[in-house]
């Protein structure tokens, strides 16, 4: 990466492309807040409204950061300036920076969970019950020290990785890990679908009761739907910086989101069936997977093995979703405001490692300061996932939509493949209306916006 001007990195091969985007994609987001926000929202019906939002708004959203990213051949902010030269867009990179800063403070608190829960077969707490398991997490959360290291560790090893520099550190890693995943969220479906009580569990993913949703949920699916697909911050547009013309971004979109959302599924069936079957509130929050999973691992052959295994894979998983992340800001940072990169990578880290550990705290010692009735955590990621990313999207929506232009948007898809009329029509009608349309009347009624203004309207005449 230090001759940036002459050649700038690109992925070796087409596997490497899905691999490091899909390893971007899926994380935390797929594993760890799917599964919990579904138990939040009531089941079934959440579920079906995110798959609708990821089909026909993730998809075409993503198509558009790769196109976006691979006619540039730049970093968010760079992309705009360079593709719409002297207009606002470029603000919708810098707005995605202030995503990722957000964002990844979280996320490395809840990374930093699971790398204590790798040592968490080898406790005590692992034999007992379900009640005990249920107190060690909170214990764990609350305590003003142990979570903070945990964090700190994990933001060091994202930080290191960001150094050694965009292929090596982000394509070798991926390839092998994430298939490696995959198998074994297999083998605890498998034992989660025959533990007693788990139909319990599966009608309450599967079998959708649409009375309970409200707006708040329907928004919720809606941001994330961008979080799990790494949507609306310009990850993707710097993703698709890297991916050479010979690919086709089509193909890559499609699979890197069936990946992601076949995983989050499979997640769900192992989870869902553990909450019934060892009574835990589907709406426990954050904590769901640390207070549900170590009760399957304990009831199977081999579970200690499994679990150490499964919590230093979601580990790596949430490490490609980590450097992802920070990745936007670092391009920004050296490519923008010319920072060297190394500089620019621990400035980084250390900054949203600052807030992160801020984060951390709102769950314990800090936990009386609130925001509309959130805690700091709580805050940060809905302001994040279910406002900024949401925005940002509904923006690259409209930019492909009505600014790039149709010619240079279909050269761009068509190259690595030949290309159909009709599914470059329905990608043009999802950008132009249905995606931004969409999005502004979901986010418009999930913040109450749109009360506010009818009921303003209706006193007024
Ligand atoms: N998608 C990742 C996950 O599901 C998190 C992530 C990586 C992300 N890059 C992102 C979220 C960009 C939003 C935007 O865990």
């Amino acid at each position: 990466m230090t001759n940036q001007k002459k050649s700038r990195a690109q992925f070796a091969t087409k596997f490497g492309v899905v691999a490091a985007a899909a390893g971007s994609a899926i994380g935390l987001g797929n594993i760890w807040k799917f599964p919990y926000i579904t138990g939040v929202y009531g089941g079934a019906a959440f579920l079906f409204v995110y798959l609708g939002f990821i089909a026909m708004i993730g998809l075409p959203v993503m198509l558009s950061e790769f196109v976006i990213g691979r006619k540039s051949r730049k970093n968010a902010f760079g992309a705009f300036k360079k593709l719409a030269p002297k207009s606002l867009w470029r603000y919708i990179g810098v707005f995605g920076v202030g995503a990722a800063f957000l964002i990844l403070s979280f996320y490395g608190v809840v990374a930093g969970w699971s790398i204590r829960y790798i040592f968490f077969a080898f406790s005590d707490v692992f034999h007992s019950g379900a009640d005990e398991i249920n107190g060690f997490f909170e214990a764990f959360k609350t305590s003003p020290v142990k979570p903070v290291l945990f964090q700190l560790i994990f933001m060091f090893l994202t930080g290191l990785i960001v150094i050694i520099g965009v292929q090596k550190g982000i394509e070798r890693y991926s390839k092998i890990l994430m298939p490696l995943l995959f198998v074994i969220i297999i083998v605890l479906d498998i034992r989660a679908v025959t533990l007693h009580g788990a139909r319990e569990g599966l009608s309450f993913l599967f079998k959708p009761d649409f009375s309970k949703l409200n707006y708040e949920a329907i928004l919720s699916a809606l941001g994330h739907a961008f979080f799990s697909l790494s949507l609306g911050m310009g990850t993707l547009i710097t993703y698709g910086s890297y991916i050479q013309k010979e690919n086709n971004l089509v193909k890559t979109a499609v699979k890197v989101t069936v990946a992601d959302t076949l995983i989050a599924v499979l997640a769900g069936i192992a989870i869902f069936p553990a909450v019934f079957a060892f009574n835990i509130a589907p709406d426990a929050g954050p904590g769901l997977i640390f207070k549900t999973l170590p009760n399957v691992f304990q009831h199977m052959p081999g579970g200690a093995f499994f679990s150490v295994l499964f919590f230093i894979l979601l580990t790596i998983a949430a490490l490609t979703s980590a450097i992802s992340i920070l990745e936007v800001v670092v391009a920004y940072f050296s490519e923008e405001l010319k920072m060297n990169r190394h500089v620019a990578t621990i400035f980084a880290t250390v900054l949203t490692s600052l807030l992160g550990i801020i984060c951390s705290l709102s769950l314990g010692i800090f936990s009386e300061y609130t925001f509309f009735g959130f805690n700091i955590f709580n805050f940060i990621d809905h302001i994040s996932a279910n406002i900024m990313l949401p925005l940002g999207g509904m923006f690259i929506a409209l930019f492909i939509g009505w600014v790039l232009g149709k010619y240079k948007i279909f050269k761009e898809i068509a190259h690595g493949g030949s290309l159909s009329g009709t599914f470059l029509s329905v990608f043009m009608f999802l950008v132009k209306f249905l995606a931004p349309i969409a999005i502004f009347l979901v986010f418009m009624k999930g913040i109450k916006l749109l009360d506010i203004i009818t009921d303003l309207i209706a006193k007024v005449f």
